[in-house]
């Protein structure tokens, strides 16, 4: 995502042009945190935003839940169906094209809501994070991970400053849930110049 965008429609076609450049952007595999979290959660229904081509909604299915993966690019979502209908995993997992920021999804729909590094330009944090936590049912979990802002020290390639959110700022969109952790976990990663070193993710894991 570059930071020139503005508005929903910019930043789609950014994000559609991204996709587009390859077949494939994204491994297939579910991320790292979503499978430690989730995998001990008796199935239900899960929201995916930023759902790109779909790993994580397909993972989640194959574990019988019900997902509805949301993205921005018409691109990512055509491929996340196809990824379903070619699995047989359609009756379980459906993908629209959606700006999260501007429709948010339903209030207490979900049992589980999950971001994973959806960063977003400023003037769409607000609206889009605040969504994503009021689309959890009570008793639910809204996990969110983003990368790190100090990865950019590290020369590690990331998404704009701008759209990185520090661990307070992460926390205050889990505020009124019964239990909200931020923490950094590490990772193995490789910076520009093709050295191995040491991501962060910043973790947002609350109960609502
Ligand atoms: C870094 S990718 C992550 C994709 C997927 N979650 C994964 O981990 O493989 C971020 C995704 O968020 C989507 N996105 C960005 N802004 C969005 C918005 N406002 N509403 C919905 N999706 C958005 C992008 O199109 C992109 O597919």
């Amino acid at each position: 995502m570059k930071a020139a965008a503005e508005n929903s429609d910019e930043l789609a076609a950014i994000w559609d042009a991204r996709y587009g450049a390859s077949e494939r952007l994204w491994s297939g595999r579910v991320n790292p945190i979503l499978e430690a979290e989730a995998a001990s959660l008796a199935p239900g229904s899960a929201l995916d935003a930023g759902c790109g081509e779909g790993g994580d909604s397909l993972w989640l299915a194959r574990r019988g839940w019900r997902v509805t993966g949301y993205d921005l690019s018409a691109v990512a979502v055509e491929r996340a169906r196809a990824e379903a209908a070619r699995l047989g995993f359609s009756d379980l997992a459906s993908f629209d094209r959606s700006d999260l920021a501007v429709d948010p999804p339903p209030e207490s729909a979900f049992d589980l809501v999950s971001g994973q590094y959806l960063h977003v330009i400023p003037s769409q944090r607000e609206p889009l994070y605040r969504g994503l936590a009021a689309a959890v049912r009570p008793g639910g979990m809204l996990l969110l991970v983003l990368h790190d802002i100090r990865d950019l020290d590290l020369g590690i390639p990331r998404p704009p400053a701008e759209t990185m959110l520090e661990a307070e700022e992460l926390r205050a969109y889990a505020d009124g849930f019964s239990a909200a952790d931020v923490e950094l976990r590490p990772r193995a990663a490789v910076d520009r110049a093709g050295q191995p070193a040491t991501a962060h993710d910043l973790v947002l894991r609350a109960i609502r």
